[in-house]
This record gives structure tokens, C-alpha cells and sequence, in this order.
């Protein structure tokens, strides 16, 4: 599932996970897995960020991955996923939760609303390689 959700990530998945559950990892702080009986159809990993935009605290509970195997969309299984991560959140004292999608994923976007997150901006991300100091 997490090849699906973020395929650039293909050759990283495994090592992560095994570095996740070897307590490893700072973030994901915490998995949530969605199951249909024996089947695992969809999870969220959650993280907590000093910042995030718009938000107005320092410990913003923050949706990391969210994904639902296509066969089990348009269920309740994101609603459920969603529920339970903000029980986590409020567990760890957060009083705001966030999220983020890629600008042209509208069926996200359209989850998100109908879950009662409100958009806040649209943002531009950029990287540059810095060679060694010489
Ligand atoms: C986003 C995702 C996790 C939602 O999971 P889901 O199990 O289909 O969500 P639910 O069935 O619980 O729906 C939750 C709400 O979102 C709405 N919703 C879900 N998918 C939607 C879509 N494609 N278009 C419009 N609304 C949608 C539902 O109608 C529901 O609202 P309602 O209860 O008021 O009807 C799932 O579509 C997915 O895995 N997408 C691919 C991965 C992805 O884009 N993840 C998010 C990355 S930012």
C-alpha cells in the first residue's frame, strides 16, 4: 500500500518499515492499519510537526499517509482512519490536525473537505543540491 500511495518511493518502503518497527524512525510517530477481516485494506501514518501552515501551535497532529486499497473506497474506511487518528492526536495533547495532498488530487481534496479539514493554502516546493564546500 505504501508503493501505491508514494511510488517514487519504491526502493525505500522495506527499509523504512524495518527501521519503523526497530524504533528508528521519528516520524511516522504512529501507524494506524485498517482491516476487513484477515486483510489489511488501508492505513494512516501520523506524525507530530512543530509547524504546519496556518496552524497556530507547536505539536500539530499531522496525516502523513492516508490510503484505502481501490476495492474498499467510498466506504467509510478513510472516515474511520480519520476518526481514529484524531483520538490518537488528542491522546498526545495536539489540538490541531493537518494534512496535505498534491494539488491536482482532487478525490483527495474532496476526502479531506468531507472530513471537515478546511483548505488553507496551495504551495510550490523546490529542492537544490548543495555540492561540498571546497
Ligand atoms: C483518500 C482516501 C484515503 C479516502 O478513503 P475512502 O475510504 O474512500 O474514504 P471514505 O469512504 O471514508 O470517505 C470519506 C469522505 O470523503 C468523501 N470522498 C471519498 N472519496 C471521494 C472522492 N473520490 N470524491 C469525492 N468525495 C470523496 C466521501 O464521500 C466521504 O464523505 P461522506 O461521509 O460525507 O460521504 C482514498 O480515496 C485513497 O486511498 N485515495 C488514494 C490515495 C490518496 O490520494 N491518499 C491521500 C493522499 S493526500
Amino acid at each position: 500500500m505504501r508503493q501505491a500511495l508514494w511510488p517514487d518511493g519504491i526502493d525505500e518502503h522495506a527499509g523504512e518499515i524495518e527501521r519503523y518497527f526497530a524504533g528508528l524512525l521519528h516520524m511516522p510517530v504512529e501507524v494506524l492499519l485498517a482491516v476487513d477481516g484477515d486483510a489489511v485494506v488501508g492505513f494512516a501514518e501520523l506524525s507530530i510537526r512543530a509547524y504546519a501552515e496556518d496552524c497556530v501551535t507547536d505539536r500539530v497532529a499531522y496525516l502523513e499517509g492516508w490510503y484505502v486499497e481501490p476495492g474498499h473506497r467510498r466506504r467509510g474506511v478513510g472516515r474511520a482512519l480519520v476518526t481514529a487518528a484524531k483520538a490518537w492526536a488528542r491522546s498526545q495533547g495536539c489540538t490541531e490536525f493537518a494534512s496535505d495532498a498534491l494539488i491536482d488530487n482532487d478525490a483527495s481534496a474532496a476526502a479531506h473537505q468531507a472530513l471537515g479539514f478546511v483548505e488553507t493554502v496551495q504551495l510550490r516546493c523546490f529542492r537544490k543540491s548543495l555540492e561540498p564546500a571546497t
